[in-house]
């Protein structure tokens, strides 16, 4: 265990990353943890993929500063356009050569061939996430020998949505029954659908009232944190790094009280943010 305080930092555009954050310290509620939420910017699913690099390697590098040895992009869309950037040409060539960074993209799409039976599988993603491809590349890559047939709708209202805090509102459940039907209309054979956005989770209640039955909706915050407990399991030398004090702090660029505010509903919890600039 060091003796310094070397947290676990999680990163995401907003608020949705605080439904991977809730299963981290739930499962793994002895670690250090820093999550930091671009609220100032978002959102990313609609940027092009050099500002939604630029931004999370922004706060990647933030988060390093604070001494943070492994961060979490818990978020679909800097996962699928600025994490193998990062890791490939980032980390080796700038002097955190041995911190290490991972997303949540790979760990939601190893779970996929145990769940379809049909061999359907709809993503919901921001436009970001689903114009990268990175989901139908990644599950080809998993499933080479049977294929399965993928296929995505974007839904690029949720995220304001949720970070207008309008899940209640009569509009929200519009659009996502348009969506939902949008999915379903391209292929009726769905049985699995992965929520690729870390936001959507906390639309749950409103996705399921429009689902067919029988349809397994694959979340991804507690695949996330079973993954990473795998992953610290098989790399001693990084959790030998991580502080254990059980500490979280709470980082965002927007203004702190709002997200406190919000945090609190989505996490079920009292949060105390810091108000930090990025680049
Ligand atoms: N939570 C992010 C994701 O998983 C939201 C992206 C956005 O800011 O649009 O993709």
């Amino acid at each position: 265990m060091p003796d310094k305080y070397q947290p676990i930092g999680v990163f995401d555009s907003g608020y949705g990353g605080l439904t991977v954050f809730r299963e981290l310290i739930d499962q793994l509620p002895q670690y250090d943890y820093i999550y930091l939420g671009d609220n100032a910017r978002n959102p990313y699913g609609t940027r092009s993929f050099e500002v939604v690099y630029e931004y999370t390697w922004q706060a990647v590098n933030h988060l390093f500063e604070r001494g943070c040895r492994l961060v979490v992009l818990a978020c679909n869309t800097a996962s699928a356009k600025a994490l193998r950037n990062i890791q490939q040409i980032d980390l080796p060539r700038t002097s955190y050569p041995d911190r290490r960074v991972l997303g949540v993209i790979r760990p939601s799409v190893e779970m996929i061939p145990g769940l379809t039976k049909t061999g359907h599988v709809g993503v919901l993603g921001t436009r970001g996430t689903v114009l990268s491809e990175s989901y139908p590349m990644e599950i080809a890559k998993i499933s080479p020998d049977s294929p399965l047939t993928v296929v995505q709708e974007a839904c690029p209202m949720w995220v304001p949505i949720v970070e207008n805090n309008a899940i209640e509102s009569p509009g929200a459940a519009l659009f996502i029954e348009e969506n939902l039907k949008n999915l379903f209309a391209k292929d009726p054979l769905i049985d699995t659908i992965i929520l690729g956005c870390t936001h959507y989770p906390l639309l749950l209640d409103i996705i399921n009232r429009f689902l067919p039955p029988g349809v397994v909706l694959l979340s991804q915050g507690h695949v996330v944190a079973t993954k990473l407990e795998d992953y610290l399991f098989r790399h001693p030398e990084i959790e030998m790094q991580c502080s254990k004090s059980g500490r979280r702090d709470y980082l965002t660029t927007e203004s702190a009280g709002n997200f406190d505010q919000l945090a609190k509903i989505f996490l079920g919890e009292e949060v105390r943010s810091q108000h930090v600039k990025l680049g």
